[in-house]
């Protein structure tokens, strides 16, 4: 009864207390800062002006609504439409307007034109789907010759795994892919790889929810140098361009 109780109230409010809002939380706000950090560097060598972005999977907009603070126009799409209500507040107090669309990703994706999109984001979101091979693809259509894409993986190290796989961890799906299978899944699907990046390679040492700012500006310099030295994280980051 009371699970239906809530299900109506979101319903009508498009609101659930307690939702895990990355936008808001300070652990996530430090990973979209690493994101954001790995995503910029690219885009300011790869190209001149602003770029049609879609974020797919965007939840409350951590990532699309800094790269819209930046001049890009962003599509976000999630099927959630409690983080998409709290996309657009939050986008609203930082004085930007992305689209927001509410859509799974599997039936949006085919739909849209080929080549519509400039530069494409999907991070934390393909390694819970089982069809996401297919997801990946449909996400390298929307790209333009030249696009630009920036697509998280879990790593085999979170999976404890040794090699690339899928299966369940503790209960739930997951896929992880190395960093050698990736290069090889997005060479052949037409991206020439630029970088894979690693993602909070110091997770089991360092929670960055639990410190102070100015220890978590330390673990972000830190994150960045170990980051340079190729090593394993928590996700990799493709950063790749269409051919
Ligand atoms: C862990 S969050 C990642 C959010 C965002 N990409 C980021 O990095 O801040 C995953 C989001 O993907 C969305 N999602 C998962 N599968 C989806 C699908 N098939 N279509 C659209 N959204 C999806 C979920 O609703 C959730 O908001």
């Amino acid at each position: 009864m009371l699970k239906v109780l809530r299900k109506i109230r979101r319903a009508i409010t498009h609101d659930e207390p307690g939702y895990y809002d990355m936008y808001l939380n300070k652990g996530e706000q430090f990973f979209a800062r690493l994101y954001l950090h790995h995503i910029r560097s690219v885009i300011k060598q790869e190209a001149t002006g602003p770029l049609k972005l879609l974020d797919a999977g965007c939840q409350t907009g951590r990532l699309a609504i800094p790269l819209a603070k930046d001049g890009h126009p962003v599509t976000g799409v999630d099927t959630s439409a409690v983080a998409l209500h709290k996309a657009q507040n939050h986008a609203r107090d930082a004085g930007v307007t992305p689209r927001w669309v509410r859509a799974n990703l599997g039936s949006w994706l085919p739909k849209q034109p080929a080549g519509s999109f400039d530069a494409v984001l999907c991070n934390e979101v393909l390694y819970l789907r089982e069809n996401w091979r297919e997801l990946l693809g449909g996400l390298i259509r929307l790209l333009k010759a030249g696009g630009l894409c920036f697509i998280s993986h879990r790593s085999p190290s979170f999976a404890r795994a040794e090699k690339s796989g899928e299966g369940k961890v503790d209960g739930s799906y997951y896929n992880w892919q190395e960093r050698e299978d990736l290069r090889r899944i997005y060479e052949e699907s037409g991206i020439r790889v630029l970088n894979i990046v690693p993602i909070w390679q110091l997770s089991h040492t360092v929670n960055p929810e639990k410190v102070t700012e100015a220890q978590r500006d330390l673990l972000f310099q830190e994150e960045i140098s170990a980051a340079a030295a190729n090593g394993d994280g928590r996700y990799l980051l493709v950063c790749g361009k269409k051919r």
